[in-house]
């Protein structure tokens, strides 16, 4: 190990893992309990995302409520661990560094939260050395939690799951989001990147959020993801549960995973994920961080 790496042991992982399942099960009741009350009232505008589409510049208490109550549940049993929130640090906090690093997104889809939709999660992975050891994806109004610890397989709520194996877009459940209220640019990729589907793919969804979509794929419940323009905290948790699950993880441009990169294209195989690169046109957008990590 190098000078400043940080070792964990797989009981320290365990031990992670079941405070972060007791925290979002905590946060899980905090979101229920809020969805189709006034604490799933947008509150505020995040005005730098605006361009982006509506779905990527809400913001409502429950958000705030939720990152704060899992950041300082970690906080009081790892004291030295280092956070990225989207509510707290957002893109604007310190790199990445080697300590380990929790990456949490409170409610991935205020969007659907806001609409009194069940498809919510929150997110949480943790980087140790800016890699991903852990990953959580739990959507509490639909009673999922997918999990997974680096080298011991992805699971949904205990059982183990894997990707679905498909290889051949022709014969594809494919996912993508559709950006309401986006710039002219991004709104005319996506209709590029629809036309290509609805002509050549099996099934298309647009279920979102963003991490669920992503854990989706890790399950089998559909075959292939991508997306230019989410963030790390969108990613982190659900990227190592493809892995884990047998799954593709790769940049948008078809090279390694980059977790400040904004994009990724998960798929159930090799050969499905290579399609995909052939034929996305990407929404050009700002990394999250200026120096790449490769965390799988
Ligand atoms: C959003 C969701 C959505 C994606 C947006 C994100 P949020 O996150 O992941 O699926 O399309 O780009 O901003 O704001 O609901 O945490
Ligand atoms: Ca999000």
């Amino acid at each position: 190990m190098m000078a400043g790496q940080h070792n964990v042991s797989d009981a320290d992982l365990e031990h992670f893992m079941e405070t972060i399942l007791e925290l979002v099960k905590e946060t899980g009741e905090i979101i229920a309990n809020a969805i189709g009350t006034s604490g799933n009232m947008e509150i505020d505008e995040k005005e730098q995302n605006i361009g982006e589409g509506n779905a990527s510049a809400i913001l409502t208490e429950t958000d705030l409520k939720v990152e704060k109550h899992l950041i300082n549940g970690l906080k009081s049993k790892y004291p030295d661990h280092q956070f990225i929130g989207e509510e707290s640090t957002g893109d604007s906090g310190p790199e990445l560094g080697d300590s380990p690093t929790w990456i949490i997104d409170p409610i991935d889809g205020t969007m659907n939260f806001v609409h009194s939709n069940p498809l919510v999660c929150t997110s949480v992975g943790l980087t140790v050395n800016k890699k991903l050891v852990l990953g959580v994806v739990h959507c509490p109004l639909i009673d999922k939690v997918y999990t997974a610890i680096k080298g011991k397989g992805a699971f949904c709520n205990g059982k183990s799951i894997k990707t679905s194996g498909v290889k051949d877009i022709g014969k594809a459940m494919m996912i993508m989001e559709l950006p309401a209220g986006a710039n002219k640019e991004k709104k005319d990729i996506a209709m590029e990147n629809l036309k290509y589907m609805m002509d050549n793919a099996h099934a298309i969804r647009c279920p979102g959020p963003a991490a669920m979509d992503i854990a989706w794929i890790g399950a089998g419940s559909a075959d292939a993801y991508f997306h230019q323009g989410i963030h790390s905290w969108d990613m982190a948790g659900g990227t190592i549960i493809v892995k884990e699950a047998g799954g593709t993880v790769l940049g948008t441009d078809g090279g390694e995973f980059d977790l400040m990169s904004r994009g990724v294209i998960v798929a159930a195989s090799n050969e499905l994920a290579s399609q995909v690169v052939k034929f996305i046109k990407l929404y050009p957008s700002p990394r999250d961080q200026f120096t790449p990590v490769h965390p799988l």
